[in-house]
Protein backbone atom coordinates (compact mmCIF):
# COMPACT_ATOMS: atom_id res chain seq x y z
CA UNK A 1 0.00 0.00 0.00
CA UNK A 2 1.28 3.35 -1.04
CA UNK A 3 1.43 5.80 1.62
CA UNK A 4 2.26 8.67 -0.19
CA UNK A 5 1.31 9.38 -3.58
CA UNK A 6 5.10 10.61 -5.62
CA UNK A 7 3.73 10.76 -8.69
CA UNK A 8 3.64 8.00 -12.11
CA UNK A 9 6.83 6.37 -12.94
CA UNK A 10 8.67 8.31 -16.07
CA UNK A 11 11.04 7.97 -17.50
CA UNK A 12 14.17 9.47 -16.01
CA UNK A 13 14.68 12.72 -17.86
CA UNK A 14 17.85 12.98 -20.15
CA UNK A 15 19.78 15.63 -17.87
CA UNK A 16 19.06 13.65 -14.51
CA UNK A 17 21.12 10.53 -16.36
CA UNK A 18 23.89 12.73 -17.43
CA UNK A 19 24.37 13.33 -13.37
CA UNK A 20 23.86 9.92 -12.01
CA UNK A 21 26.46 9.74 -15.10
CA UNK A 22 28.71 11.68 -13.75
CA UNK A 23 28.24 11.07 -10.09
CA UNK A 24 28.95 7.29 -11.19
CA UNK A 25 32.44 8.45 -12.31
CA UNK A 26 33.35 10.37 -9.49
CA UNK A 27 32.37 7.90 -6.68
CA UNK A 28 32.91 4.09 -8.79
CA UNK A 29 36.19 2.11 -7.67
CA UNK A 30 37.30 -0.60 -10.17
CA UNK A 31 39.27 -3.28 -9.62
CA UNK A 32 42.52 -1.94 -10.78
CA UNK A 33 41.44 1.18 -8.86
CA UNK A 34 41.33 -0.64 -5.20
CA UNK A 35 44.62 -3.34 -6.12
CA UNK A 36 46.65 0.08 -6.71
CA UNK A 37 45.48 1.62 -3.74
CA UNK A 38 46.21 -2.00 -1.77
CA UNK A 39 49.59 -1.88 -2.98
CA UNK A 40 50.45 2.08 -1.67
CA UNK A 41 48.50 0.82 1.43
CA UNK A 42 50.63 -1.87 2.48
CA UNK A 43 53.92 0.13 1.49
CA UNK A 44 52.12 3.10 4.25
CA UNK A 45 51.71 0.38 6.51
CA UNK A 46 55.49 -0.61 6.48
CA UNK A 47 56.57 2.78 6.88
CA UNK A 48 54.61 3.94 9.68
CA UNK A 49 56.63 0.77 11.63
CA UNK A 50 59.62 2.42 10.46
CA UNK A 51 62.08 4.99 12.72
CA UNK A 52 61.40 7.84 10.36
CA UNK A 53 57.19 7.08 9.90
CA UNK A 54 54.58 8.15 7.22
CA UNK A 55 51.32 9.48 7.43
CA UNK A 56 49.72 6.37 9.11
CA UNK A 57 50.62 6.04 12.81
CA UNK A 58 51.04 2.60 13.20
CA UNK A 59 50.80 2.65 17.06
CA UNK A 60 52.39 0.00 19.02
CA UNK A 61 49.83 -1.03 21.87
CA UNK A 62 51.59 -2.78 24.08
CA UNK A 63 49.42 -5.52 24.28
CA UNK A 64 51.78 -8.24 24.06
CA UNK A 65 49.74 -11.61 23.36
CA UNK A 66 46.57 -12.95 22.16
CA UNK A 67 44.20 -14.48 25.48
CA UNK A 68 44.68 -18.00 26.01
CA UNK A 69 40.36 -17.75 26.77
CA UNK A 70 41.55 -19.16 30.66
CA UNK A 71 41.96 -15.28 31.82
CA UNK A 72 40.05 -14.75 34.90
CA UNK A 73 39.29 -11.60 37.42
CA UNK A 74 36.34 -8.78 37.62
CA UNK A 75 37.74 -5.54 35.72
CA UNK A 76 35.59 -2.74 34.68
CA UNK A 77 35.68 -0.87 30.93
CA UNK A 78 34.92 2.67 30.20
CA UNK A 79 34.46 3.32 26.63
CA UNK A 80 34.62 6.79 25.36
CA UNK A 81 33.30 6.65 22.01
CA UNK A 82 32.11 8.77 19.49
CA UNK A 83 28.32 9.33 20.92
CA UNK A 84 28.14 6.98 24.02
CA UNK A 85 29.62 6.59 26.80
CA UNK A 86 29.66 2.78 28.32
CA UNK A 87 31.12 1.43 31.32
CA UNK A 88 30.58 -2.30 31.80
CA UNK A 89 31.79 -4.77 34.80
CA UNK A 90 32.89 -7.48 33.39
CA UNK A 91 33.59 -10.93 35.32
CA UNK A 92 35.95 -13.57 32.98
CA UNK A 93 34.76 -16.80 34.81
CA UNK A 94 36.76 -20.20 34.70
CA UNK A 95 34.86 -21.73 32.34
CA UNK A 96 37.02 -21.58 28.85
CA UNK A 97 36.27 -17.99 26.57
CA UNK A 98 33.40 -17.42 28.71
CA UNK A 99 32.03 -14.14 30.99
CA UNK A 100 29.49 -12.31 32.55
CA UNK A 101 28.96 -8.42 31.65
CA UNK A 102 27.10 -5.87 33.21
CA UNK A 103 26.57 -2.40 31.56
CA UNK A 104 25.03 0.97 31.15
CA UNK A 105 25.31 3.22 28.52
CA UNK A 106 25.08 7.15 29.25
CA UNK A 107 24.87 9.81 26.34
CA UNK A 108 27.65 11.81 25.76
CA UNK A 109 26.46 15.35 25.38
CA UNK A 110 27.45 16.85 21.76
CA UNK A 111 29.12 20.24 23.41
CA UNK A 112 31.65 17.95 25.66
CA UNK A 113 33.01 16.89 21.85
CA UNK A 114 34.13 20.64 21.56
CA UNK A 115 34.18 22.00 25.27
CA UNK A 116 37.30 22.22 27.86
CA UNK A 117 38.67 18.98 28.80
CA UNK A 118 37.88 19.42 32.73
CA UNK A 119 34.39 19.29 31.88
CA UNK A 120 35.22 16.08 29.90
CA UNK A 121 36.68 14.14 32.29
CA UNK A 122 34.74 15.30 35.07
CA UNK A 123 31.41 13.93 33.16
CA UNK A 124 33.32 10.86 32.87
CA UNK A 125 34.67 10.38 36.49
CA UNK A 126 30.75 11.31 37.04
CA UNK A 127 29.61 8.30 35.09
CA UNK A 128 31.91 6.09 36.55
CA UNK A 129 31.10 6.72 39.90
CA UNK A 130 27.13 6.48 38.89
CA UNK A 131 27.92 3.42 38.01
CA UNK A 132 30.18 2.31 41.22
CA UNK A 133 27.33 3.64 43.24
CA UNK A 134 24.56 1.64 41.39
CA UNK A 135 26.12 -1.44 41.47
CA UNK A 136 28.19 -1.79 44.71
CA UNK A 137 25.96 0.93 46.53
CA UNK A 138 28.60 2.75 49.50
CA UNK A 139 31.61 2.98 47.15
CA UNK A 140 33.68 4.25 50.20
CA UNK A 141 34.35 0.45 51.53
CA UNK A 142 35.32 -0.58 47.78
CA UNK A 143 38.69 -1.94 47.09
CA UNK A 144 40.28 -0.34 43.72
CA UNK A 145 38.98 -2.10 40.75
CA UNK A 146 41.19 -2.47 37.73
CA UNK A 147 39.97 -0.60 34.40
CA UNK A 148 40.34 -0.92 31.12
CA UNK A 149 39.52 2.25 29.66
CA UNK A 150 38.52 2.29 25.72
CA UNK A 151 40.15 5.87 24.38
CA UNK A 152 39.88 5.49 20.70
CA UNK A 153 41.91 8.39 19.19
CA UNK A 154 45.27 8.04 18.28
CA UNK A 155 47.70 7.98 21.33
CA UNK A 156 51.23 7.40 20.87
CA UNK A 157 52.19 4.65 24.30
CA UNK A 158 55.51 3.83 25.61
CA UNK A 159 53.81 1.87 28.39
CA UNK A 160 50.05 0.10 27.98
CA UNK A 161 49.01 2.67 31.21
CA UNK A 162 49.59 5.99 28.96
CA UNK A 163 48.15 7.57 26.46
CA UNK A 164 49.91 10.92 24.50
CA UNK A 165 46.66 11.75 22.30
CA UNK A 166 47.99 12.85 18.45
CA UNK A 167 45.15 14.25 17.78
CA UNK A 168 41.34 14.50 17.89
CA UNK A 169 39.89 12.44 15.24
CA UNK A 170 36.11 11.91 14.55
CA UNK A 171 35.23 15.58 15.27
CA UNK A 172 36.19 16.12 18.08
CA UNK A 173 38.00 19.29 19.00
CA UNK A 174 38.80 20.06 22.71
CA UNK A 175 42.05 22.40 23.97
CA UNK A 176 44.64 21.33 26.12
CA UNK A 177 44.82 17.45 25.42
CA UNK A 178 46.05 17.31 22.25
CA UNK A 179 50.41 16.71 22.88
CA UNK A 180 49.59 15.36 26.42
CA UNK A 181 49.20 12.07 28.23
CA UNK A 182 45.32 11.78 28.94
CA UNK A 183 45.29 9.38 32.01
CA UNK A 184 46.67 11.86 34.52
CA UNK A 185 43.98 13.97 33.76
CA UNK A 186 41.63 11.25 33.93
CA UNK A 187 43.07 10.23 37.11
CA UNK A 188 42.85 13.58 38.47
CA UNK A 189 39.29 13.47 38.06
CA UNK A 190 38.64 10.17 39.58
CA UNK A 191 41.05 11.40 42.64
CA UNK A 192 38.74 14.37 43.45
CA UNK A 193 35.95 12.43 43.77
CA UNK A 194 37.18 9.91 45.08
CA UNK A 195 36.58 7.21 42.86
CA UNK A 196 37.65 3.74 43.32
CA UNK A 197 39.06 3.06 40.59
CA UNK A 198 42.73 2.25 38.95
CA UNK A 199 43.26 2.25 35.44
CA UNK A 200 45.16 -1.04 34.10
CA UNK A 201 45.53 -0.09 29.79
CA UNK A 202 44.56 2.38 28.10
CA UNK A 203 43.31 0.26 24.68
CA UNK A 204 41.94 1.43 21.52
CA UNK A 205 38.60 -0.01 20.27
CA UNK A 206 40.16 -1.87 17.35
CA UNK A 207 42.76 -3.88 19.83
CA UNK A 208 39.75 -4.37 22.02
CA UNK A 209 38.07 -5.92 18.92
CA UNK A 210 41.09 -7.79 18.15
CA UNK A 211 41.53 -9.71 21.63
CA UNK A 212 37.88 -10.04 22.28
CA UNK A 213 37.44 -11.56 19.02
CA UNK A 214 40.72 -13.84 19.38
CA UNK A 215 39.07 -14.88 22.67
CA UNK A 216 36.57 -16.65 21.05
CA UNK A 217 38.07 -17.28 17.77
CA UNK A 218 41.52 -17.90 17.30
CA UNK A 219 41.32 -17.65 13.93
CA UNK A 220 41.10 -13.54 14.27
CA UNK A 221 43.56 -11.86 13.26
CA UNK A 222 42.49 -8.49 12.75
CA UNK A 223 40.10 -6.11 14.74
CA UNK A 224 38.81 -3.44 12.86
CA UNK A 225 35.59 -0.60 13.34
CA UNK A 226 33.44 0.59 10.90
CA UNK A 227 31.69 3.25 12.86
CA UNK A 228 31.71 7.02 13.35
CA UNK A 229 35.77 6.54 12.79
CA UNK A 230 37.17 3.62 11.01
CA UNK A 231 40.40 1.73 11.94
CA UNK A 232 42.01 -0.99 12.34
CA UNK A 233 44.43 -3.29 14.41
CA UNK A 234 46.29 -6.70 14.03
CA UNK A 235 49.54 -8.59 15.89
CA UNK A 236 53.06 -7.73 14.64
CA UNK A 237 56.22 -9.16 15.24
CA UNK A 238 58.75 -6.60 17.01
CA UNK A 239 61.21 -7.45 14.41
CA UNK A 240 59.62 -5.97 11.99
CA UNK A 241 58.94 -2.53 14.03
CA UNK A 242 62.04 -1.10 13.10
CA UNK A 243 60.66 2.33 15.52
CA UNK A 244 60.69 0.27 18.45
CA UNK A 245 64.20 -1.69 18.14
CA UNK A 246 66.14 0.68 20.44
CA UNK A 247 64.06 -1.49 23.55
CA UNK A 248 66.04 -5.08 22.10
CA UNK A 249 62.47 -6.84 22.41
CA UNK A 250 62.99 -10.49 21.18
CA UNK A 251 62.13 -9.84 17.58
CA UNK A 252 59.53 -13.02 17.46
CA UNK A 253 57.38 -11.25 20.75
CA UNK A 254 54.05 -10.38 19.30
CA UNK A 255 52.98 -6.43 19.54
CA UNK A 256 49.63 -5.40 18.82
CA UNK A 257 49.65 -2.38 16.45
CA UNK A 258 46.91 0.33 16.44
CA UNK A 259 47.42 1.29 12.76
CA UNK A 260 45.55 4.11 12.59
CA UNK A 261 44.70 3.85 9.20
CA UNK A 262 42.12 6.84 8.51
CA UNK A 263 45.26 8.66 8.13
CA UNK A 264 45.87 6.73 5.19
CA UNK A 265 46.78 8.90 1.97
CA UNK A 266 46.91 11.89 3.67
CA UNK A 267 49.26 13.18 0.93
CA UNK A 268 46.39 12.66 -1.63
CA UNK A 269 48.40 10.32 -3.65
CA UNK A 270 45.91 7.38 -4.28
CA UNK A 271 42.74 8.27 -3.64
CA UNK A 272 40.13 9.09 -5.92
CA UNK A 273 38.79 12.36 -3.72
CA UNK A 274 35.77 13.98 -4.92
CA UNK A 275 34.86 17.81 -4.60
CA UNK A 276 32.74 16.87 -1.90
CA UNK A 277 35.72 14.58 -0.08
CA UNK A 278 37.77 17.86 -0.89
CA UNK A 279 34.91 19.99 1.19
CA UNK A 280 34.40 17.69 4.04
CA UNK A 281 37.99 17.81 4.85
CA UNK A 282 38.26 21.54 4.26
CA UNK A 283 35.29 22.46 6.51
CA UNK A 284 36.19 19.82 9.34
CA UNK A 285 38.47 20.83 12.29
CA UNK A 286 41.27 19.42 11.35
CA UNK A 287 41.91 19.87 7.52
CA UNK A 288 44.91 17.48 5.64
CA UNK A 289 44.19 14.85 8.47
CA UNK A 290 42.18 11.16 8.38
CA UNK A 291 41.72 11.63 4.25
CA UNK A 292 40.91 7.70 4.50
CA UNK A 293 38.54 8.05 7.14
CA UNK A 294 36.78 10.90 6.04
CA UNK A 295 35.32 8.85 2.69
CA UNK A 296 34.36 5.27 4.61
CA UNK A 297 33.49 6.55 8.32
CA UNK A 298 29.95 6.74 9.64
CA UNK A 299 30.69 10.11 10.94
CA UNK A 300 30.97 11.68 7.04
CA UNK A 301 29.01 9.20 4.54
CA UNK A 302 25.88 11.72 5.29
CA UNK A 303 27.96 14.39 4.82
CA UNK A 304 29.00 13.40 1.75
CA UNK A 305 25.23 12.84 0.38
CA UNK A 306 24.12 15.98 1.82
CA UNK A 307 27.21 18.00 -0.49
CA UNK A 308 25.70 15.67 -3.30
CA UNK A 309 22.59 17.12 -3.09
CA UNK A 310 23.12 20.26 -2.55
CA UNK A 311 25.69 21.26 -5.31
CA UNK A 312 22.92 19.37 -7.32
CA UNK A 313 20.31 21.83 -6.42
CA UNK A 314 22.65 25.20 -6.62
CA UNK A 315 25.21 24.65 -8.96
CA UNK A 316 24.59 21.91 -11.56
CA UNK A 317 21.89 21.99 -15.14
CA UNK A 318 19.97 19.92 -13.45
CA UNK A 319 18.59 21.93 -10.21
CA UNK A 320 17.37 19.42 -8.53
CA UNK A 321 14.31 20.29 -6.14
CA UNK A 322 13.54 23.10 -8.20
CA UNK A 323 11.80 26.19 -6.86
CA UNK A 324 11.60 24.22 -3.37
CA UNK A 325 13.11 25.49 0.20
CA UNK A 326 16.20 23.33 0.84
CA UNK A 327 16.88 25.81 4.15
CA UNK A 328 17.21 22.47 5.63
CA UNK A 329 19.31 20.72 3.79
CA UNK A 330 22.13 23.16 4.14
CA UNK A 331 22.68 22.47 7.93
CA UNK A 332 26.07 20.47 8.42
CA UNK A 333 26.13 17.17 9.33
CA UNK A 334 22.14 16.80 9.78
CA UNK A 335 22.18 13.92 8.20
CA UNK A 336 24.07 10.21 9.76
CA UNK A 337 24.87 7.42 8.05
CA UNK A 338 21.33 6.32 9.27
CA UNK A 339 19.77 8.23 6.77
CA UNK A 340 21.55 6.68 3.97
CA UNK A 341 21.24 3.37 5.37
CA UNK A 342 17.49 3.77 5.57
CA UNK A 343 17.27 4.85 1.97
CA UNK A 344 19.25 1.77 0.64
CA UNK A 345 17.20 -0.17 3.06
CA UNK A 346 14.13 0.13 1.17
CA UNK A 347 16.06 -0.63 -1.85
CA UNK A 348 17.13 -4.33 -1.19
CA UNK A 349 16.59 -6.48 -4.09
CA UNK A 350 14.52 -8.40 -1.08
CA UNK A 351 12.20 -5.60 -0.82
CA UNK A 352 8.84 -5.82 -2.60
CA UNK A 353 8.21 -3.36 -5.23
CA UNK A 354 10.60 -0.56 -6.46
CA UNK A 355 7.64 1.66 -6.72
CA UNK A 356 6.74 1.62 -3.09
CA UNK A 357 10.56 1.62 -1.91
CA UNK A 358 10.84 5.21 -3.36
CA UNK A 359 7.75 6.26 -1.97
CA UNK A 360 9.53 5.68 1.67
CA UNK A 361 12.32 7.53 0.68
CA UNK A 362 10.05 10.26 -0.58
CA UNK A 363 8.53 10.01 2.87
CA UNK A 364 12.08 10.40 4.79
CA UNK A 365 12.90 13.37 2.13
CA UNK A 366 9.62 15.09 3.10
CA UNK A 367 9.39 14.58 6.97
CA UNK A 368 13.32 15.11 7.53
CA UNK A 369 14.34 17.77 5.03
CA UNK A 370 10.84 19.37 4.00
CA UNK A 371 11.72 18.30 0.45
CA UNK A 372 9.25 16.52 -2.04
CA UNK A 373 11.56 14.99 -4.93
CA UNK A 374 10.15 14.06 -7.92
CA UNK A 375 10.01 10.50 -9.24
CA UNK A 376 13.34 10.74 -11.07
CA UNK A 377 15.17 12.83 -8.31
CA UNK A 378 14.41 9.93 -6.00
CA UNK A 379 15.87 7.62 -8.26
CA UNK A 380 18.94 9.79 -8.54
CA UNK A 381 18.73 9.62 -4.26
CA UNK A 382 18.99 6.32 -4.50
CA UNK A 383 21.47 5.92 -6.95
CA UNK A 384 23.55 8.30 -5.04
CA UNK A 385 23.09 6.53 -1.63
CA UNK A 386 24.08 3.48 -3.43
CA UNK A 387 27.44 5.15 -5.02
CA UNK A 388 28.26 6.27 -1.49
CA UNK A 389 27.95 3.68 0.56
CA UNK A 390 29.38 0.90 -2.12
CA UNK A 391 32.79 3.30 -2.13
CA UNK A 392 32.94 2.82 1.45
CA UNK A 393 32.96 -0.64 1.63
CA UNK A 394 34.77 -0.79 -1.08
CA UNK A 395 37.75 1.21 -0.12
CA UNK A 396 37.56 -0.64 3.63
CA UNK A 397 38.32 -3.69 1.89
CA UNK A 398 41.78 -2.15 0.84
CA UNK A 399 42.82 -1.62 4.58
CA UNK A 400 42.22 -5.64 4.69
CA UNK A 401 43.77 -6.95 2.15
CA UNK A 402 46.97 -4.46 2.51
CA UNK A 403 47.35 -5.83 6.00
CA UNK A 404 46.61 -9.53 5.04
CA UNK A 405 49.28 -9.11 2.52
CA UNK A 406 51.80 -7.37 4.64
CA UNK A 407 51.32 -10.43 7.21
CA UNK A 408 51.05 -13.08 4.24
CA UNK A 409 47.52 -13.75 5.63
CA UNK A 410 46.20 -16.39 3.01
CA UNK A 411 43.20 -17.15 5.36
CA UNK A 412 41.75 -15.68 8.43
CA UNK A 413 39.00 -14.26 10.12
CA UNK A 414 38.59 -10.31 10.38
CA UNK A 415 36.53 -9.34 13.48
CA UNK A 416 34.73 -6.11 12.65
CA UNK A 417 32.36 -3.76 14.82
CA UNK A 418 30.83 -0.53 14.08
CA UNK A 419 27.61 1.04 13.25
CA UNK A 420 28.57 1.18 9.66
CA UNK A 421 29.68 -2.50 9.41
CA UNK A 422 26.43 -4.05 11.98
CA UNK A 423 23.61 -2.05 9.97
CA UNK A 424 24.39 -0.14 6.54
CA UNK A 425 22.71 -2.73 4.45
CA UNK A 426 25.03 -4.73 2.24
CA UNK A 427 28.24 -3.31 3.63
CA UNK A 428 29.56 -6.39 4.49
CA UNK A 429 28.58 -8.58 1.03
CA UNK A 430 30.22 -5.59 -0.91
CA UNK A 431 33.37 -5.16 1.10
CA UNK A 432 33.88 -8.93 0.42
CA UNK A 433 33.23 -9.06 -3.29
CA UNK A 434 36.06 -6.47 -2.83
CA UNK A 435 38.27 -8.42 -1.17
CA UNK A 436 37.86 -11.44 -3.56
CA UNK A 437 38.35 -8.86 -6.36
CA UNK A 438 41.85 -6.96 -4.92
CA UNK A 439 42.85 -10.75 -3.63
CA UNK A 440 42.00 -12.04 -6.90
CA UNK A 441 40.23 -15.16 -5.32
CA UNK A 442 38.43 -17.40 -8.23
CA UNK A 443 34.74 -17.49 -8.30
CA UNK A 444 32.43 -19.50 -5.70
CA UNK A 445 31.53 -23.09 -7.24
CA UNK A 446 29.26 -22.99 -3.65
CA UNK A 447 27.50 -19.59 -2.64
CA UNK A 448 27.65 -20.76 0.84
CA UNK A 449 31.49 -21.47 0.63
CA UNK A 450 33.75 -19.41 3.04
CA UNK A 451 35.78 -16.91 1.75
CA UNK A 452 39.40 -17.31 2.43
CA UNK A 453 39.65 -14.47 4.22
CA UNK A 454 36.37 -13.43 6.03
CA UNK A 455 35.46 -9.98 8.09
CA UNK A 456 33.26 -11.17 10.79
CA UNK A 457 31.18 -9.80 13.36
CA UNK A 458 33.64 -9.05 16.28
CA UNK A 459 32.68 -10.11 19.90
CA UNK A 460 32.30 -7.03 22.12
CA UNK A 461 35.87 -5.34 22.23
CA UNK A 462 35.22 -2.06 24.54
CA UNK A 463 34.03 -4.10 27.12
CA UNK A 464 35.68 -7.83 26.98
CA UNK A 465 38.09 -6.69 24.73
CA UNK A 466 39.03 -4.21 27.61
CA UNK A 467 38.50 -6.45 30.76
CA UNK A 468 40.60 -9.34 28.83
CA UNK A 469 43.53 -6.53 28.11
CA UNK A 470 43.50 -5.70 31.91
CA UNK A 471 43.80 -9.50 32.72
CA UNK A 472 46.60 -9.62 30.33
CA UNK A 473 48.60 -6.56 31.44
CA UNK A 474 47.95 -7.61 35.33
CA UNK A 475 49.40 -10.72 34.13
CA UNK A 476 52.38 -9.61 32.61
CA UNK A 477 53.25 -7.27 35.48
CA UNK A 478 52.70 -9.88 38.40
CA UNK A 479 55.06 -12.36 35.68
CA UNK A 480 57.51 -9.39 36.33
CA UNK A 481 57.86 -8.71 32.03
CA UNK A 482 57.41 -5.01 31.75
C1 LIG B 1 39.19 7.11 14.61
C2 LIG B 1 40.18 7.08 15.75
C3 LIG B 1 40.66 5.67 16.01
C4 LIG B 1 39.48 4.74 16.21
C5 LIG B 1 38.50 4.86 15.04
C6 LIG B 1 37.26 4.02 15.24
O1 LIG B 1 39.84 6.70 13.46
O2 LIG B 1 41.28 7.91 15.45
O3 LIG B 1 41.49 5.63 17.16
O4 LIG B 1 39.93 3.42 16.31
O5 LIG B 1 38.13 6.21 14.87
O6 LIG B 1 36.58 4.38 16.39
Amino acid sequence: LLTMDVGSFADVPQDLLKEIETLEGLFTTDTEKLKQITEQFEKELTKGLSVEGGSIPMNPTWVMSYPTGYETGTYLALDMGGTNLRVCQITLTEAKSEFDIIQSKYRMPEELKTGEADELWEYIADCLMQFLETHHGDTSKLEKLPLGFTFSYPATQNYVDEGILQRWTKGFDIAGVEGHNVVPMFEAALAARGVPIKLSALINDTTGTLIASAYTDTKMKIGCIFGTGCNAAYMEDCGSIPKLAHLNLPPETPMAINCEWGAFDNEHKVLPRTPYDVTIDKDSPRPGQQAFEKMIAGLYLGEIFRLVMVDLHDNRDTHIFANQDISKLRKAYSLDSSFLSAIEEFVLPSAPDPFENLSETAELFQNKLDIRPSLPELELIRRTAELIGTRAARLSACGVAAISKKKGYETCHVGADGSVFNKYPQFKARGAAALREILDWPEKSDPKEDDPIEILAAEDGSGVGAALIAALTLQRVKDGNM
